[in-house]
């Protein structure tokens, strides 16, 4: 039987995909992580004469070493990566799970270091899907999941880690690989991950008088943050996932599940 953690995933896919699955979709992203696993498994159970007509565009490069959900279950569907989609045709739905998810649906992501895939993949869907277990739902970003991960580019690390730490992120480190490989991750676009500690982060609706969110009052709104961090050069792409209208949260409490639109 399954633990109560993957019970919980599995509730949430099998919900999401329930929702927001149309047997009539041709592009459906999927993204990176142990939770979508059960997505693709939930589209699977639609039967070959749905999924044979879909054309799957994952998070991570096609023929990867790093399997994708879709490459992991040997589902029979194409695959084929972004830039080679039909340059006419959306996205029409991208599943993906999260590391944290707050009150207003802003997500961490990049656990798994495709962050930005990811988030190529989720703006160019007509709908981003996050599907995630009990875990994830927190009041704030950064309660249990600590840090930011951001995609550098590894000749910027070393600038970008002293703007980060002027910023208040206490001590941002490059992400090393395991323990077969020496040395910090590489992600599929050849740059780094740098994983950058804040604290908790605030929602516009928290700030009091006189705080704009920018950090000088030691800590930072979510929006502003993920703008201020966008800015510094040399970073790709980060791991903060917000202010996209429509998103939606699958999320599977502990009870049994549910949704929050
Ligand atoms: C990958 O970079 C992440 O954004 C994943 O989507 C995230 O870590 C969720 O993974 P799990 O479903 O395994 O928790």
């Amino acid at each position: 039987p399954l633990s109560k953690v993957e019970a919980s995933k599995r509730l949430a896919a099998y919900k999401a995909v329930e929702d927001h699955f149309d047997p009539s979709y041709r592009y459906i992203g999927i993204g990176s992580g142990s939770t979508v696993v059960y997505v693709v498994e939930a589209i699977a159970a639609k039967g070959r004469n749905v999924t044979s007509k879909m054309i799957f565009i994952p998070t991570v490069e096609v023929g990867h070493t790093k399997l994708s959900a879709v490459q992991a279950l040997k589902v029979s569907v194409g695959l084929q990566d972004l830039g080679l989609k039909g340059k006419r045709e959306a996205i029409d739905v991208a599943f993906d799970g999260a590391d944290e998810i707050d009150e207003e649906l802003n997500c961490i992501k990049g656990g798994g270091a495709c962050l930005f895939q990811e988030k190529l993949v989720a703006t160019s869907a007509k709908k981003f899907i996050c599907v995630a277990d009990f875990r994830k739902l927190v009041p704030r970003l950064l309660t249990n999941w600590k840090t930011i991960p951001i995609e550098v580019a590894p000749k910027a690390a070393p600038t970008i880690k002293r703007i980060l730490i002027t910023l208040g992120s206490p001590d941002p480190v490059i992400r090393q690989g395991g323990s077969a490989k020496a040395g910090p991750v590489v992600t599929d676009n050849g740059m780094w991950i740098m994983d950058a500690p804040f604290p908790p982060l605030k929602l516009a609706s928290d700030l009091e008088e006189g705080d704009k969110g920018d950090g000088t009052h030691g800590t930072w709104e979510v929006h502003q943050l993920g703008r201020r961090l966008k800015r510094i050069v040399g970073v790709l792409e980060i791991g903060i996932f917000h202010g996209r209208n429509g998103l939606q949260v699958s999320n599977s409490g502990e009870e049994g599940g549910g949704q929050r639109p």
